[in-house]
């Protein structure tokens, strides 16, 4: 592949991408339940016109655009307000949660090196059901992460964690709520346990940041989750989320100064001058800035405050019509339009229920540790919730009839996968599905891979049905 030798005509161009976007997934006809946030055409033309006002900015230097300094400042002055946050609190927008998460838990090992210097194996403790972005800092960052485990309904077991703390425990966290069922943990008896072992406290806000204080405010109540919690000491909050924003853009909070100056990183030794940021990228773009900015001057509290109404009024006529189902229980009790939920004793088998909704054209969100169906209810999902209810009770009426399915196709695979005991060679499998992805066919990064697995006869059991897994993964990563 090169470059093409001759330029094309704008129009050209942007005709073959609107072309190779038919086969992408149509999320704003409702039959997806995540990643896709987005409230109605206005907003979204807003944030388009925002953003591309921006998009030639390089904000590396923030210092050379005052309006989007202001921007970023007033963004995460009003996130610190949402989140019961006072004139000390601090932070800055990041790229998403991701960034928010590597921030703080950077800034925390920095602040743990001066004021718990004996600590040299720093440790986080955490619920499992904690967003991978934690693992991912601490593989980055030389941190351990031990994960507790969690009740049935899925909320942190305070007891399980106290058990994980040791001396070189620096840092607790927890989600509000967890991505994958929508359950909040709690926050202030995980506050009480880090102020008995004078701990600091990240609360992962990335999906509730934006939604949860407006469900507040909807007269829903709730434990206190956010700097309220006085041993809160960080918290990640995503506009890109329920914040309505563009892609691309998170806030990391910091209760006081003392812990954020950590995350700003500074060397003077460079040729082209002194160089410093306050967040992980280098070149950084203003447009995700400005379109998060844009977005909530636009929607305003009375916006958030409709947008939330609508969408926890569908969640509850989702709720209850899933629960109506008698197969079907919902996990855990979620706090917001996050949920999940799976068949009783896993009869019918909740994965052929999914390859069933699948056919009838549903994006599913399989989930494991336990198998359910993940289900975030966006205002293009309102229209649907019905006919989703409708196709599940089909759905569930089909996979009775079919007990065979739960042993073929995608729902073999899946419960595979949820039962498979050979983690690492699900990582490496993944791993190679990877550079093979980026780097061809041919490319293997360990080609002693299949020598290194378990054992022979293991490998000869397994193997053959995650090549299918993964051969399905591969075409679904090339739709
Ligand atoms: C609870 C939670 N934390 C963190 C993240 C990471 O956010 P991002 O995907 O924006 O990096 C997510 C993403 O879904 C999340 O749900």
């Amino acid at each position: 592949m090169q470059i093409p030798e001759k330029g094309t005509l704008p129009a050209e161009i942007l005709a073959e991408m609107q072309a190779a976007q038919t086969g992408d997934t149509p999320w704003l006809e409702g039959k997806t339940w995540s990643l896709q946030y987005y409230v109605d055409d206005e907003h979204h033309e807003l944030l388009k016109a925002a953003f591309g006002q921006y998009f030639s900015n390089n904000y590396i230097n923030p210092f050379l655009f005052p309006s989007l300094l202001k921007m970023e400042k007033e963004v995460v002055g009003m996130a610190a307000n949402l989140l019961h946050g006072d004139e000390n609190t601090v932070g800055t927008m990041t790229s998403g949660g991701t960034e928010s998460i590597l921030l703080a838990m950077y800034a925390c090992r920095e602040w743990a090196r001066k004021h718990k210097p004996s600590i040299k194996k720093p440790e986080i403790v955490a619920p499992r059901t904690i967003h991978p972005a934690f693992d991912k800092a601490a593989h980055y960052f030389g941190l351990t992460l031990k994960k507790a485990p969690v009740f049935e309904n899925m909320e942190a077991d305070v007891a399980a964690m106290e058990r994980l703390i040791s001396k070189n425990t620096i840092l607790l966290a927890a989600s509000a709520p967890s991505f994958a069922n929508g359950v909040l943990d709690p926050i202030p008896d995980i506050g009480k346990l880090a102020g008995r072992h004078g701990l600091l406290l990240h609360v992962d806000a990335c999906v509730g940041g934006f939604m949860l204080p407006w469900v507040e405010k909807l007269g829903r109540k709730l434990p206190a989750w956010d700097f309220r919690v006085p041993e809160v000491t960080s918290m990640s909050a995503d506009l890109h989320k329920f914040g309505f924003g563009a892609k691309g853009a998170s806030v990391v909070l910091y209760r006081d100064v003392q812990l954020f100056e950590n995350q700003i990183f500074i060397t003077t030794e460079y040729s082209g001058g002194i160089f410093a940021t306050a967040t992980m990228l280098g070149t950084r773009p203003g447009g995700p800035i400005a379109a998060a900015w844009a977005g909530l001057q636009h929607l305003g509290q009375e916006g958030f405050l409709k947008n939330a109404r609508d969408m926890l009024a569908a969640t509850d006529r989702l709720r209850a019509g899933l629960e109506a189902q008698p197969e079907i229980f919902i996990i855990g009790n979620p706090c917001m339009n996050v949920l999940s939920f799976a068949t009783r004793h896993n009869r019918p088998d909740l994965f052929a229920v999914a390859d069933f909704l699948e056919k009838k054209g549903w994006v599913v969100d399989r989930q494991q540790l336990p198998n359910s169906i993940h289900l975030t209810v966006f205002p293009y999902n309102i229209p649907v919730i019905d006919n989703y209810v409708a196709d599940v009770r089909t759905a569930l009426d089909w996979a009775k009839a079919h007990p065979e399915a739960s042993g073929e196709g995608n729902a073999a695979l899946y419960g595979l996968l949820a039962r498979l005991p050979l983690r690492g060679m699900v990582k490496d499998n993944i791993r190679r599905l990877f550079v093979e992805t980026y780097a061809g066919k041919s490319a293997r990064t360990d080609p002693d891979f299949e020598e290194k697995t378990e054992s022979v006869e293991q490998r000869k059991s397994w193997m053959g049905r995650l090549n299918r897994l993964l051969a399905w993964w591969e075409r679904n990563l090339k739709r």
